[in-house]
């Protein structure tokens, strides 16, 4: 693992946002991986930021999000797909058809994942995942027990994130919740993963999965293993590396 440590949250944001631009130009037919949570949104802001300012060609970039919440309306503004609409590939003029998400509502999830899955794979396979970390050590949603080899699931939702979730989207307690996550296999597929954290509070799980043992029990500590991975941090998250 390469570890990045920015000075302080601001140079986070740029070089975090930096990394998605850079993969955007080097590679301009990029599939690129995503994720929200309060780590990613001035990232996001900043991307759309450069773009506006200086424009480059993204009519083939393919944008994903690692992630989906289940069990509520797309169009919702907690949904992933709203939210990374929002944040990024409306910014930066991604045609709907390369924006690759699984839907929030459908009969068949594990129908759902498999064409997720495929959908990834007929763009040519992810090049980049901008990935954030749970509180916990969750990637994507695979919490704390997923095993390694997990692929494109439905992860039931840990209490606490559940309780997040809802208080963030307003989902009423009578709709079951549950986060459709590439697999921990499919992120260790990746080819270039970005693991992203800032502030105090994510300094104790990022020394549990940067220097502890590798272990079902922190899920993001799989990385240490990956072949191409950064760990790109703000000093605060790393203080305690
Ligand atoms: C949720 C998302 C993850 C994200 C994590 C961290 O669990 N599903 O993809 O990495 O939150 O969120 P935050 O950046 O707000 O700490």
């Amino acid at each position: 693992m390469k570890i990045t440590i920015a000075e302080n949250e601001n140079q986070f944001d740029q070089m975090a946002a930096w990394r998605i631009i850079g993969q955007m130009l080097s590679k301009p037919n990029s599939v690129i991986g995503l994720s929200t949570g309060q780590t990613t949104m001035n990232m996001h802001r900043i991307v759309s930021e450069i773009y506006r300012e200086n424009p480059f060609s993204t009519s083939e970039v393919r944008i994903y999000n690692v992630d989906e919440l289940t069990n509520l309306p797309r169009t919702y503004p907690g949904s992933c797909y709203a939210m990374i609409k929002s944040q990024i590939c409306d910014n930066l003029n991604i045609p709907e058809e390369h924006f690759i998400m699984p839907p929030t509502m459908s009969e068949d999830f594990e129908q759902e994942c498999k064409m997720f899955e495929e959908q990834l794979a007929k763009a040519g396979g992810p090049d980049l995942q901008m990935l954030g970390i749970g509180w916990n050590g969750h990637i994507g949603i695979n919490q704390p027990g997923t095993p390694f080899e997990s692929t494109t699931w439905v992860s039931p939702m840990d209490p606490i994130f559940e309780e997040r979730v809802r208080k963030e989207t307003g989902v009423d307690e009578s709709y079951p919740l549950g986060g459709l996550t590439l697999g921990i296999k499919n992120i260790m597929q990746i080819r270039k993963v970005v693991l992203i954290a800032k502030g105090k509070h994510k300094a104790e799980i990022i020394k549990k999965a940067v220097q502890g043992p590798v272990t079902i029990d922190i899920p993001a500590s799989i990385l240490q293993l990956h072949p191409n991975c950064e760990v790109l941090l703000d000093t605060e998250a790393a203080s305690m590396l």
